[in-house]
């Protein structure tokens, strides 16, 4: 049992999928007390969006699911991200490989695919392609809530 959980999603640009789930862990933390020690972040693999907000259709569909979210910057991984944080959570096959890239390997086990925690082997739906935020969006949400019940069921928090 930890103190504090500390949770970082990764995607390609840090504009889309992985802001999205932060904000949709949150919002899920902020609706259960047992959970309010989990802290989430998000950031890229890609280097060329820093600075950048959410994409606006990503926004639009926070909206309408009514997720709460603000405005942020997009930043890429950095080794320090990997030491402190506890558990680095990304999209796809292709973030598990940048990922690698950019910090090495993953010495403490710390790095996921969100659809792992569903028992699910494929990647979150990537709407940059696709367009289909609405896709995206529900395999976050599953993705997010096997996650908080791999917590609870562990006892990690
Ligand atoms: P994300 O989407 O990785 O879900 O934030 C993308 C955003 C930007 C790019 C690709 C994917 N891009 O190539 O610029």
């Amino acid at each position: 049992m930890k103190e504090n959980l500390k949770v970082l999603f990764v995607c390609l640009g840090n504009i889309c999928r992985s802001p999205m789930a932060e904000f949709v862990l949150k919002d899920l933390i902020k609706k259960d007390d047992k959970l309010k020690n989990i802290k989430v972040s998000s950031v890229a693999t890609l280097n060329e969006e820093p600075g950048s907000d959410m994409y606006y259709l990503a926004k639009e569909k926070l909206t309408e699911k009514g997720i709460p979210f603000e405005k942020r910057k997009a930043r890429q991984i950095t080794i320090e991200d990997y030491k402190e944080n506890d558990f680095i959570i990304c999209m796809s096959d292709s973030n598990l490989k940048d990922i690698k890239r950019i910090i090495g390997e993953d010495t403490e086990n710390k790095v996921y695919k969100l659809l792992e925690f569903s028992n699910l082997q494929r990647d979150v739906e990537d709407p940059w392609y696709t367009r289909d935020f609405e896709k995206a969006y529900n395999d976050i949400l599953m993705g997010c809530n096997s996650f908080i019940q791999y917590v609870k069921e562990n006892e990690l928090i």
